[in-house]
């Protein structure tokens, strides 16, 4: 605190010596914050015993007020300097400590939040809804567990139809109702009923969602898929407003080059029915083992609304007439795409799906 040559002097001086004496003895029991304080206003605040000595010089005889002087500054300065040093002592000290006890390892990179994808499924269905809904239709939709009714009988399809065996549809127990005609919908075509039931003409809606069959699964098939079902019912629809929908639906989703070839075929609630080829681009036409070598792809089913499913919904079949589609999204994709296997968009392998 202060330089040893001056000690003696100090210790010997008749009104710093036990000051001195005293300070050393209190500062050797201090070690914390509060008890340096103290000391610091006991020695050096306004009525300290140090400030004391300092104010008293002028009061001393005059040989006596030179070595006073010098001596209570040099210790005024020591102690000042004492207590500083002391003081950022502990204030490392606790910081040591607070580092120990609070250990945080800030090397480690943070865990990221992995962003999700639109499915690519979703997508073309939210596609194909834009395409449509610029030609004014609008977006309709029913239940996926469905009644005969609605799924088969309301659709023109009589009881021996092969779609109706247990083969080819998926059945639904209710226990103890004794229900045998609740069903996975086997098209989205029930939806065009429920619409036309609660809806009167003129109707013009798509009805994208899922449909269920007991198909096994192979490159082209799915137990479930989905589709997007159209309908269109006004005073003096033809078959040639169909054509024109479909082919300005296949040029926007596929592009101007792409083929479109309508096929005569038979489904029990149209007529006349089409099936609506879409030429395959995975292999240019030539053939290939997604569109079975045919250089072509059935993307959808199509024809003019049987007057007989005008009957079930109540619209007046000499007034109104109408045309409905049905298309397989997950074909769509292949086409778009060139996905090779409809498997893979169910098999939640993300390094597949986050390329869509
Ligand atoms: N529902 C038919 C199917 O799933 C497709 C279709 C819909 C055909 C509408 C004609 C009219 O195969």
């Amino acid at each position: 605190m202060i330089p040893e040559e001056l000690e003696e002097e100090m210790l010997s001086h008749p009104g710093l010596g036990a000051v001195y004496r005293k300070l050393k003895e209190e500062l050797a029991g201090a070690d914390d914050t509060r008890s340096l304080e103290e000391i610091r206003v006991a020695y050096l605040g306004r009525k300290g015993a140090i400030t004391s000595v300092l104010q008293g010089i002028k009061e001393l005889p005059p040989e006596e007020r030179r070595s006073t002087g010098r001596l209570a500054n040099l210790l005024k300065q020591g102690l000042e300097e004492e207590l500083a040093s002391r003081l950022e002592g502990i204030r490392q000290r606790e910081l040591e400590e607070s580092l120990r006890r609070e250990r945080l390892d800030i090397s480690l990179p943070g865990r990221r939040v992995p962003y999700g994808t639109r499915h690519l499924l979703s997508s073309i269905i939210e596609e194909i809804e834009d395409i449509f809904i610029g030609l004014g239709y609008r977006v309709a939709e029913g239940p996926e567990v469905e009644l005969d009714y609605y799924n088969f009988e309301a659709l023109n399809t009589p009881d021996w139809h092969p779609s109706k065996s247990l083969q080819d549809t998926f059945y639904v127990e209710i226990p103890g109702s004794g229900r045998r005609d609740v069903l996975l919908r086997t098209h989205t075509s029930p939806v065009q009923i429920r619409v036309m039931e609660s809806t009167p003409p003129p109707v013009y809606i798509i009805a994208p969602g899922k449909a269920y069959r007991h198909d096994v699964p192979d490159a082209t098939h799915s137990p479930m898929f989905h589709q997007v079902e159209g309908l269109a019912v006004d005073e003096g629809i033809s078959l040639g407003d169909l054509k024109g929908t479909l082919e300005t639906f296949a040029k926007r989703m596929f592009g101007e080059d792409r083929k479109v070839r309508f096929r005569p075929h038979f489904f029990p609630f149209t007529e006349p029915s089409a099936e609506v080829d879409v030429s395959c681009n995975m292999c240019g036409g030539a053939g290939c083992r997604v569109c079975k070598g045919t250089g072509w792809l059935e993307i959808l089913g199509a024809g003019m609304v049987d007057p007989n499913v005008f009957a079930y919904v109540g619209y007046d079949p000499e007034k109104w007439s109408g045309f409905a589609f049905g298309m397989g999204v997950e074909r769509i994709a292949l086409l778009k795409y060139g996905v090779p296997d409809i498997r893979f968009f169910f098999d939640n392998d993300l390094r597949l799906l986050r390329q869509y």
